[in-house]
């Protein structure tokens, strides 16, 4: 490679050395404003606490409109003060570029601030929620989502994200699983990497990309009966061989930030865990970038009753390894204090100080604090390329989960089709959670997609008949009137984009309000019944799958629902997508996940057995399941034969054939299980996957390549054991097994 200036990495030991010099000339109160991350705020002030303000909007002393029109106050003394390390909420080159100004010229210093902001899934282009998107099972897609969503961020002055969200999340009553990539490790783990990569690229100071900060540190998605911010119990086996891996695998592809999680994990909040912070993250991950808290997450280890005051959280939460403080001025307010009353030493803010500056020189911010130009923006946003890409993202996030009789691919000169539903015509109802970006007047619709792909050639009949919550069935009449009239029924139901996400957690997974009734009406004509959910979360809807005629799980599929959709209706993608969460039978199984241990009593027709008197045990779609327009075959399984050691990588091998009419792509995956081991372990484990494209009559052959140390599991005392013993292997087309095998692996 020619050695060029920007082909330079940035030498850490120059780069510490200018710390150290930036350091020693630093105030105290420089320091603690490198510490603190604020937005800018409606009141001005740093004293207004985010319970304050909703306290206000609750007890209506303020309305939601007036909150959202109020002069904000970009904290400019603050920033001229050398008082701020970063900014949240700013949203525009132009503004940032100022705040940018300001602290490179007008502060004492002239250390640049950064830009964060949610960027989760897509940015003025909507993509899919990051749910919708794991289904596709292809880390490239998510890698190149997350890239655009950068360019167009970046574009707009934003040069850090609090994403990728790595939770693992078994329990869909927790509106957050809509952000991650579902329930499983080892997929979520390769999809982790893939999208920290598409937000960072290979190298910081790239002005097209942004700062990743995979969150939340750790095991949120555990919180106890899926209620959001509530606390976690878990052995540290589970936590570590569940939920840390794909903290660890964000941290290898280079993540610049981490963020803590909210909840406390066994009676210690995590943004007071050096466990999780130091122990596991830097020391054992070699991660060297900052940590930062959740929102007024600081202040709340107070209400957690683990602090005193917020002097007393700030003194644990550095101790413990945390950097950032992202509030309204917790560490500010609270920090000088603890120095001066010798709680806490100059050192340790020296340290936190250190880990923020550090990501500031990778990224080059010294040398270029203005990484954009309003200009960019309107060449970037919404780009061409960009929409094409959203809308090939879309497509592969769908789940055909239901398909009698072929129903679908439909005609484009079907006839008469009826298109009904609360979320048919619904633009809001596809950007999901965090679409902050993204604009709901941009969106296309269902129904708009479904019109221009069937223009002149069907006759669409629309009839929204009811709302997505409610007990209103005044419009039902004529939906069913519409159905009647119609060869073909599209329904499109679901939850709204507020539904899902934070504080978003259901006690319920059917169908709000009057929905399921609006179908079961519409069944009732007999005509055929196509149901597309669009939902942020697994929905347990037994009815639905036994009486519609083909189901789509749309999810929220962003800016071009519409145009995806209406490919995978009327064929022109035959859809490949499969499940990255179990769908319940009923909220009762939550939570439902198919790696679970073996019990003692697996479910059986016995009566004293794992299972439920009054439901089944059995999920409605199990994990890493998804039909397509085609069929496909699994054969010739083949494993290598005789003792294996550990340490040799093993070869697992089947072909895969399309017995089908038409072209289509297979997620083909992986499953391991040790039957017999020192602790229980779980009935099987994803540990490969791969999609082929097969045209009609194809075969290919699989060959997964797997590293036997990955074999292992974690005892109490968090030892990683391989033992040796009978492994079962199986090629399958989801996580019920089809092509089952067995290998002997020893020790060497
Ligand atoms: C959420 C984070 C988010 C942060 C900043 C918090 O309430 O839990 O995921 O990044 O707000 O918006």
């Amino acid at each position: 490679m020619i050695d060029t200036e920007q082909n330079q990495k940035p030498d850490p030991s120059e780069i510490e050395q200018k710390i150290d010099a930036l350091l020693a000339r630093m105030t105290l109160t420089e320091k603690i404003g490198q510490l603190q991350i604020v937005n800018p705020s409606i009141f001005g002030t740093f004293e207004e606490t985010i319970e304050e303000l909703i306290e206000k909007l609750t007890e209506g002393k303020i309305s939601v409109a007036e909150f959202q029109n109020m002069p904000r106050n970009y904290h400019e003394q603050e920033i001229r003060d050398g008082q701020l390390g970063a900014m949240g909420g700013v949203t525009s080159a132009e503004k940032s570029n100022e705040l940018q100004r300001i602290a490179i010229e007008e502060s004492r210093l002239g250390i640049p601030l950064l830009f964060g902001l949610d960027v989760i899934h897509g940015f003025r282009t909507g993509f899919p929620i990051p749910l919708a998107e794991a289904c596709s099972w292809e880390p490239e897609k998510l890698e190149l989502s997350a890239q655009i969503a950068a360019r167009e961020a970046s574009a707009a002055g934003i040069t850090w994200t609090y994403a990728p969200m790595v939770d693992i999340s078994r329990d869909p009553r927790w509106g957050r699983v809509a952000e991650g990539a579902g329930e499983d490790t080892y997929l979520g783990s390769v999809m982790a990497a893939a999208r920290v990569r598409g937000f960072q690229g290979t190298d910081l100071k790239d002005t097209e990309r942004i700062l990743a900060c995979p969150k939340h540190l750790a095991a949120y998605g555990a919180a106890v009966g899926g209620r959001d911010y509530n606390t976690v119990n878990l052995s540290a086996q589970y936590l570590h061989e569940f939920y840390l891996p794909p903290f660890r695998a964000a941290a290898e592809a280079g993540a610049g930030t981490f963020m803590a999680a909210f909840n406390d994990i066994n009676g210690i909040p995590c943004s007071a865990s050096s466990q999780l912070m130091e122990a596991f993250l830097r020391q054992s991950c070699g991660f060297e970038g900052f940590m930062v808290s959740d929102a007024n997450a600081v202040a709340e280890c107070v209400t957690h009753g683990f602090a005193q005051d917020k002097t007393d959280a700030s003194v644990k939460t550095v101790v413990a390894g945390l950097d950032m403080d992202m509030s309204d001025g917790t560490y500010w307010n609270a920090l000088p204090q603890a120095i001066a009353e010798g709680r806490l030493q100059e050192n340790d803010i020296d340290k936190a100080v250190r880990h923020i500056l550090r990501v500031k020189f990778r990224m080059g911010l010294f040398d270029q604090p203005y990484r954009t130009t309003p200009g960019r923006e309107e060449q970037t946003l919404l780009a061409d390329a960009h929409l094409a890409a959203a809308r090939d993202m879309a497509r592969r996030s769908i789940v055909l989960l239901k398909n009698d009789n072929q129903t679908l691919p439909l005609k484009k000169n079907q006839g008469r089709l009826a298109i009904v539903g609360p979320l048919a015509d619904n633009q809001a109802g596809m950007l999901g959670t965090w679409a902050i970006g993204a604009r709901e007047d941009e969106v296309t619709t269902i129904l708009q997609g479904i019109r221009e792909a069937v223009a002149g050639q069907s006759e669409i009949l629309y009839a929204r008949g009811c709302d997505i919550m409610g007990t209103e069935k005044d419009g039902f009449a004529q939906a069913i009137a519409a159905a009647e009239a119609a060869d073909l029924v599209i329904a499109v139901v679901g939850e709204s984009s507020d539904m899902s996400g934070e504080a978003a957690s259901r006690i319920d997974l059917t169908l709000p309000g009057v929905q399921e009734e609006l179908l079961r009406a519409l069944a009732a004509t007999g005509k055929p019944l196509v149901v597309l959910l669009a939902n942020g979360r697994p929905l347990a809807l037994p009815w639905v799958a036994a009486h519609a005629s083909a189901i789509l799980e749309t999810w929220q599929l962003g800016t071009l629902a519409g145009h995806a959709a209406a490919d995978v209706l009327f064929g022109d993608f035959n859809p490949s997508g499969k499940l990255v969460m179990t769908v319940p039978y009923s909220v009762g199984q939550v939570p439902v996940y198919y790696n679970h241990p073996q019990t003692g009593r697996p479910a059986g027709p016995i009566k004293f057995t794992s299972k439920y008197i009054d439901g089944p045990a059995e999920p409605l779609y199990p994990f890493g399941f998804g039909l397509s327009y085609t069929s496909f075959a699994y054969k010739d399984l083949k494993l290598p034969e005789g003792k294996i050691s550990f340490g040799q990588k093993i070869n697992i091998t089947a072909t895969i054939q399309n017995t089908g009419k038409v072209t289509g792509e297979e997620i083909v995956q992986l499953y391991v299980a040790d039957p017999v081991a020192s602790r229980v372990r779980p009935v099987r484990e994803l540990k490969g996957f791969c999609k082929v494209m097969l045209e009609p009559g194809q075969s290919q052959e699989v060959t997964f390549q797997l590293d036997t140390r990955d074999l292992g599991f974690y005892d109490e005392q968090l030892q990683y054991l391989l033992e040796p013993g009978l492994f079962k292997f199986w090629i399958s087309p989801d996580s019920t097994g089809s092509l089952e095998g067995q290998v002997m692996i020893t020790n060497a």
